[in-house]
Order: structure tokens, then sequence, then C-alpha cells
């Protein structure tokens, strides 16, 4: 089984409270987690399963702590070779076009390094919900094989 590598972007701490929430949930189902907040492109290349928890902020842009590790994983491309990615995006539909901007930002760029998505973007709507985690740890956990296989 597949480790799961959660990397949370969060600015005012809603993203990482979905990310600690689906780690609970990942280790009950018996699946090895570790959330960074702060990751480098070595966490990166060392994930044998990769899952993005991030809002977006600004105008449609990546949360300040994992604005310099997208940026990096530009610059270096380490290619992921069918390594198997989700991405969640926190957003607000209020903000139009930029709406899950950061989660869209990431979603492409792992598509770019060549690794396996799992599931289209997964987008949640602060307009929609207060408790975005109610929604993004069932469907994590509907991902779970695809991720950890
Ligand atoms: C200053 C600011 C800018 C934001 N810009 C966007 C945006 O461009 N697109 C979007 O979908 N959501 C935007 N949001 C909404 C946040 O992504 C959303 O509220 C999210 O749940 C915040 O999660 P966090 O606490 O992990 O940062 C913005 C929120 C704030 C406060």
């Amino acid at each position: 089984m597949r480790s799961v590598s959660i990397f949370a972007g969060s600015v005012y701490g809603n993203a990482q409270h979905v990310a600690e929430e689906v780690q609970t949930m990942l280790e009950a189902e018996g699946a090895s987690c570790e959330v960074f907040t702060d990751p480098s492109v070595d966490d990166f290349k060392e994930a044998e399963s990769v899952l993005v928890i991030t809002s977006t902020t600004g105008q449609g842009d990546i949360p300040p702590n994992l604005e310099f590790f997208h940026s990096e994983l530009r610059d270096t491309f380490p290619l992921m070779d069918g390594k198997p990615f989700a991405v969640v995006a926190l957003g607000d539909s209020s903000y139009g076009d930029s709406y899950c901007g950061g989660g869209r930002q990431f979603f492409e760029l792992l598509n770019e390094l060549q690794g396996k998505s799992v599931s289209e973007l997964f987008e949640v709507d602060a307009m929609e919900t207060l408790a975005p985690e109610e929604e993004v740890v069932p469907w994590v956990k509907t991902q779970l094989s695809e991720l950890t296989e």
C-alpha cells in the first residue's frame, strides 16, 4: 500500500484543517500519511502518492506557504512517471473566473509532470458549505484505493 503525502496550502487554516481531518481518516483506514505545510521538492520526489489540498488567495493565487514549492516544481520539473495524485481545491465561487485557481494551477502542473490523475479536480465552494471537511473526507475515501494501490 502506498503512503499518501498531503501537501496543504492554506491562508486562514481551512485547508489545513481539512488536510488534518483527511489524515485522521487515512490512518484509521490503515494508510500511512504525512501532511506537509512547508514542503520541499525532495518531499515531493519521495512521495509515493500525492494529495494536494489547497485554498485560493488573491485573484486565483496559490497560498504563500505553497507558492515557492509550486515554482520550484515548475523550475526543476521532477517527472512523476505515473505516480497517482489527486487535488482538492477550496474556493469561493463569488470570485468568478479565479474560482479555485490555486487548485487548478496544481492540477495542471501535476498533469504536466506526468502523474496519474485519479480523478478530476475536486472543488469545494465556500458559498455552499461552511464545513469543507464534511465533503472532502468522504470524497478522499472513495479515491483511497486508486491513490494507494
Ligand atoms: C483575500 C482572499 C482572496 C480570495 N481569493 C479567492 C479566489 O481568487 N478564488 C477562490 O476561489 N477563492 C478565493 N478566496 C476564498 C478562499 O479560497 C476560501 O475562503 C478558502 O476556504 C480559504 O481557505 P484557507 O483558510 O485554507 O485559506 C479568497 C479569500 C480571501 C480571504
